[in-house]
């Protein structure tokens, strides 16, 4: 990325605008030649998660935007990343979490707009072992642990006190420096990805798109080394 010198001579949505003007320029001469390019797109993946978290600008890396069958959308955290595919953590009862035990197909959306990428991918969810999300609830904080119990996620709260009356209780029932167990309505999804599709802005809107996807006549289908790769028409 261009290196930008601040003038102090300029409001700062002056400055921005031209910070993001000059990343236009830079990330525009940048595209996705399919000779440079790995054969899965897991590499690729942690390689743009890499330069987005280096990347001053971008507040959450791995804020993804997850749609469901349901036809809604919201941000959750990327907060694993294995060759399983792409995990989250979230209240089981909650919207999202019906949804997906309606229709297991999902997506999710990286918005890396500052630097010009997006990242879809589309993909069956499931529920991460419950080994793996007491694993992961032992490392939040203790006040997001007691959340978890207070919150009935997606449900109507009549007022902001009856959720913080809740708090109250669950900070009883596991005082701070307890540990706090994982409630069992509280865990991971891993989405398995079937599509990753790679987006990087261009010149004139000729955009670069290169699109992996698992090759549904491979007889392995459990493999996930097993990628296409097409470009697509921006
Ligand atoms: C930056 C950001 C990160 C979020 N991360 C999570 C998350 O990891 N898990 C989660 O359940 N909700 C997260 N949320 C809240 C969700 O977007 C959403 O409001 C909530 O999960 C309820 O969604 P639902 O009613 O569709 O199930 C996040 C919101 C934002 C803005």
């Amino acid at each position: 990325m261009t290196k930008v010198t601040l003038n102090t001579a300029m409001t700062n949505d002056e400055q921005l605008r031209r910070q993001l003007g000059e990343m236009r320029r830079s990330y525009g001469d940048i595209g996705l030649i399919e000779a440079n390019l790995p054969d899965n797109p897991f590499t690729l993946f942690r390689q743009w998660l890499a330069e987005a978290s280096a990347n001053a600008h971008i507040v959450e890396p791995n804020a993804m935007v997850l749609s469901t069958s349901d036809l809604t959308s919201r941000t959750v955290l990327l907060k694993d990343l294995t060759e399983a595919g792409f995990s989250f953590f979230t209240n089981y009862n909650s919207r999202k979490a019906q949804a997906i035990e309606k229709d297991l197909r999902v997506s999710l959306l990286f918005p890396w707009y500052v630097m010009e990428r997006q990242v879809i991918i589309t993909g069956q969810a499931k529920r991460l072992s419950e080994n793996l999300s007491d694993q992961y609830f032992a490392t939040r904080p203790y006040g997001s642990q007691i959340g978890a119990w207070a919150s009935t996620q997606s449900e109507v709260l009549a007022s902001r006190k009856e959720l913080e009356n809740r708090v109250e209780e669950y900070k009883e029932r596991f005082p701070e420096g307890s540990q706090v167990p994982r409630p069992s309505h509280w865990g991971g999804f891993v989405v398995t990805p079937v599509s990753v599709e790679f987006w990087q802005g261009r010149y004139s809107r000729l955009h670069d798109r290169i699109r992996y996807s698992n090759d549904e006549n491979s007889p392995n289908k459990q493999d996930v080394s097993r990628w296409n790769r097409i470009r697509l028409n921006p």
